[in-house]
């Protein structure tokens, strides 16, 4: 398959790019700075906003995996935050108008989302099913919901695209998890050997989270079955709270203490590392419905396992 993926540069698409060029297909990032050519990769420059040449990528590409965005681990100041939905909903209506005005449109468009769009919650879990759409929780600070919005607004610019020859899936995706540096697990992993991994605010704020491997091949079974589209949750099928999460990975890493954080310290935490603690303290409590019904199996849906594969594959 030709497979072009816009914003393919990051963790994320590193880990997709690489998995999907090795299984043979011909890949395109789509990038505002371009990269090096790797096995079966290749990079083409867009701007992530308007029509130009990039175009030509998608059409008659057979897939299209968009995951362009500004980071969301940043201070979440009123120009980050404007950035990390533009650079979202702008992206998202980019790709749809190439696919919209493609002679041959791709089979398929998978646009990430995220698991942030449910709400912060400690009592059940959320499935697309029954899941409860975040944003209005009586409990958190206000600025929550913006996280939310960005997310409701991202899905809507792919929802708005009319593309009826190609079938559209939004990746409501947790935390992926790869050994590769300068990742959420290498972050985590690190401050866990400076004996930082204790829990934050209590720890009991659900995690969710996807190993890479499982992220990889729920993206091969989402670009074949012509069955599935809509909204499906990338999440391993036990998420944890964060205490128990931070010890699992404390005991693959064979660090024996980790310093507990309250909310007042991950406040001071974040500022130092140019972060925001919504990222720690928000309860994301996600499952994968479509995925289980689906048929997918897991080959990391325990923490614990996941935890000491990962850490046997960073080092
Ligand atoms: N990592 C996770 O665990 C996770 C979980 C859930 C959802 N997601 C979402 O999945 C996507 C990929 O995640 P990631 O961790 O790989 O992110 P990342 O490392 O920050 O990479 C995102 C890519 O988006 C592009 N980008 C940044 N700002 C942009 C802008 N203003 N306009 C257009 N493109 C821009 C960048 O590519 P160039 O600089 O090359 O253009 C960058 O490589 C993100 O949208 C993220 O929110 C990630």
């Amino acid at each position: 398959m030709k497979i072009v993926i816009p914003g393919g540069t990051g963790q994320v698409g590193g880990v997709l790019s690489r998995a999907l060029g090795e299984l043979g297909h011909e890949v395109v990032v789509l990038s505002r700075n371009g990269g090096p050519a790797t096995a079966g990769v290749r990079h083409a420059r867009w701007d992530g906003r308007s029509q130009g040449a990039w175009t030509g990528e998608i059409d008659g590409a057979d897939a299209v995996i968009n995951l362009a965005g500004r980071s969301v681990s940043c201070r979440y100041t009123k120009a980050n935050l404007d950035e990390m939905m533009a650079s979202r909903v702008d992206s998202t209506r980019a790709v749809g108008t190439a696919i919209e005005q493609a002679s041959t449109p791709p089979r398929v468009w998978l646009q990430m989302s995220t698991a942030t769009i449910y709400a912060h919650r400690f009592d059940a879990a959320n499935d697309e099913a029954s899941g409860i759409i975040g944003g209005a929780e009586p409990d958190v600070p206000g600025y929550w919901e913006f996280s939310v919005r960005i997310a409701k607004n991202w899905e809507l610019a792919q929802q708005q695209a009319a593309t009826p020859q190609t079938r559209k899936v939004a990746l409501r995706s947790a935390m992926v998890m790869s050994p590769d540096p300068g990742g959420v697990f290498d972050v985590m992993r690190r401050m866990a050997r400076l004996g930082l991994g204790g829990p934050v605010a209590g720890g009991a704020q659900y995690v969710s989270w996807i190993h890479a491997q499982d992220m990889v091949r729920a993206v091969c079974l989402l670009l074949d079955r012509d069955d599935l589209s809509g909204p499906i949750n990338l999440a391993a099928p036990n998420p944890l709270p964060h205490r128990d999460f931070i010890r699992a990975l404390r005991a693959a890493q064979g660090v024996p203490f980790g310093l507990p954080a309250t909310a007042w310290m991950a406040e001071l935490g974040a500022l130092v590392l140019r972060t925001d603690t919504e990222l720690l303290l928000k309860s994301r409590r996600v499952i994968p419905g479509r995925l289980l019904d689906a048929g997918f199996t897991f080959e990391f849906a325990d923490w614990p396992t996941a935890a000491r594969d990962l850490v046997g594959t960073a080092r």
